[in-house]
């Protein structure tokens, strides 16, 4: 009996070599020049920066939409608005999804959730990160409902996905309406300047509503999230910067929850000396400086990678390696509002810091601290929650952590600040070090009051007061005689010592007690 060609007489070879090319130009050439008109790049250019060298591996290049209304039955593009699959970023498995601007402007279809839930869920199931390229117009606006429910089961995902596998969003284009929040429920937000922008409600409603004048780019650019609120912990000048930054970003994290990151070869003398870290604090108390320096002079060559640089700059954070081996970096930044712990600097550090924690990497945090700011717009804006942020993540952290105190650990900032009390490993603090519950001018006025004011010459006598108080409490060793510094060191012995440190925690294991999860106050 003979068989019918279910091909119409075509060569089967044929046709799929044909939708092959179809779909490699997603929504034509001339969209695609446009893109490019645009100063962006391509969704599938994107990923072959992105990965090694032909390592793409694409899943579901032939989805198509399914709506018939508003006269797409007659527009089809094959794959739909985005190009899932995986490949490899220096040899190790990374899924992404890049959102193909050129099809209904990148715009989320049923079609177009289902392929990235699909992808999530294999990074989910294989232990690997996923990268989400963002570029779309939001909500397929054709779609209605079927649309949001896509979007919600990505979040679903997202927020199941959080603490397992590391999830990192660059945003390339428009991210608009309630498709941020996926890229928000992710760890690490990149931003392309100029060309990329994110908001709940764009400038238009925004007028309507408030009557602001605000363009994309004011309201929701790389400039405003990465400085003003902290949405973005990157901005990069352009797209390949972007690329470049996530590759050097995945350099430092594990593939998930149960592995550590990569270690890198690098050649650490365990009794090495930094005579540079010996002159980077300044003598006197107030003076700023800059804690980049120690940071710098401590850890493995040009190994820091600073994340929200230009926002909370009172704070810093970033990853850094020591002896080749992936560390998070806290350190209070004296330069900046003389380091003092605030709203957001809280939150930041304290996002970072379960980070960190969640994917098994070791926490470093410098301190020199005054305090938290006050203030009524920092008391009515709830530093009261934010600050316990920092001390609740730092609490439960379990990673192996050590503390440098370089200068000043004043008041609960000195217990915030990863203090013995609350779980460090290791304490280590300069000789110059001030552990105190507050400076000592202010520490004088309070208890030596009636003194100083009884006083024939109050000025002297509040001079003399607080020199007794200095003496006493400006110094490291009360603590120390408690056990709550583990050993002064000389600053040329930071690098040593946490060398050998790190190397002696290698092993830690500690767990939290048995719970549902916790309630951090949010
Ligand atoms: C369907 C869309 C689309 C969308 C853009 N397109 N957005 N198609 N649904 N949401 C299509 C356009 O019709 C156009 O098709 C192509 O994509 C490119 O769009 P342009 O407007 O020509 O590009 P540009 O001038 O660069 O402007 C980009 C844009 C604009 C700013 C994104 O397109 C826009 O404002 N789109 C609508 C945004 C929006 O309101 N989305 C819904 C948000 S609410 P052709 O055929 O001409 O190439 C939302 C809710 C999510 O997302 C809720 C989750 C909980």
């Amino acid at each position: 009996m003979s068989q019918q060609n279910p091909y119409n007489g075509q060569n089967p070879n044929e046709i799929l070599d044909r939708k092959n090319a179809e779909a490699m130009l997603g929504g034509g050439q001339n969209r695609i020049d446009a893109q490019h008109k645009r100063g962006k790049l391509t969704a599938r250019e994107r990923i072959e920066l992105l990965l090694d060298e032909g390592s793409f591996e694409e899943i579901g290049r032939f989805v198509m939409h399914r709506t018939k209304d508003f006269g797409l039955d007659k527009q089809h593009y094959l794959g739909d608005s985005v190009v899932t699959g995986y490949g490899t970023v220096s040899g190790r498995l990374i899924y992404v999804f890049s959102q193909d601007f050129t099809v209904f402007g990148g715009s989320l279809s049923e079609a177009h959730a289902e392929k990235v839930c699909k992808l999530m869920d294999l990074a989910m199931k294989n232990g690997a990160p996923i990268i989400g390229l963002n570029d779309s117009g939001g909500a397929r606006i054709q779609e209605g409902v079927v649309s949001l429910a896509g979007y919600a089961d990505i979040f679903y995902r997202n927020t199941r996905a959080s603490g397992v596998i590391p999830q990192l969003s660059a945003i390339m284009g428009p991210c608009a309406g309630g498709a941020v929040y996926s890229p928000a429920i992710t760890d690490f937000i990149m931003m392309v300047e100029n060309t990329s922008y994110m908001f709940v409600t764009g400038p238009n409603v925004v007028k309507t509503v408030t009557h602001e004048e605000v363009t994309s780019e004011e309201l929701g650019g790389a400039s405003a999230h990465s400085t003003k609120s902290g949405v973005a912990h990157f901005s990069c000048a352009n797209e390949v910067q972007c690329i470049e930054d996530l590759k050097k970003l995945l350099s430092y994290i594990p593939q998930n929850c149960e592995e550590i990151a990569p270690v890198y070869p690098y050649e650490a003398k365990d009794d090495e000396l930094r005579p540079a870290l010996n002159t980077i604090v300044p003598d006197g108390a107030n003076k700023p400086y800059d804690m980049r320096e120690v940071i710098e002079a401590t850890i493995d060559e040009d190994s820091f990678l600073e994340v929200h640089k230009n926002y909370a700059e009172n704070i810093l954070v970033g990853f850094g390696r020591i002896g080749g081996r992936s560390i998070g970096i806290v350190g209070n930044q004296p330069s900046n509002l003389a380091g003092c712990l605030n709203i957001d600097a809280s939150k930041k550090a304290a996002r970072f810091v379960r980070f960190c924690d969640a994917f098994n990497i070791p926490l470093l945090v410098l301190v020199d601290v005054p305090g938290f700011l006050p203030g009524t717009d920092q008391e009515w804006n709830g530093v009261i929650n934010d600050g316990a942020k920092l001390l609740y993540a730092f609490s439960e952290a379990t990673v192996p952590r050590i503390t440098v105190i370089t200068r000043k650990a004043y008041g609960g900032a000195y217990d915030v600040m990863n203090s013995k009390h609350i779980g460090a490993d290791m304490n280590f603090a300069y000789p110059n070090a001030e552990i105190a519950v507050m400076g000592a001018k202010g520490a004088a006025e309070i208890i030596f009051k009636n003194e100083i004011k009884a006083s024939e010459n109050p000025a002297e006598k509040l001079k003399e007061k607080e020199d007794e108080y200095n003496e006493k409490f400006a110094n490291p060793y009360r603590a120390a005689h408690r056990g709550y510094i583990d050993e002064v060191i000389l600053p040329e012995q930071t690098r040593q010592k946490l060398l050998r440190a790190f190397k002696m925690l290698e092993n830690k294991v500690d767990s939290l007690p048995r719970k549902k999860h916790g309630n951090l106050p949010l």
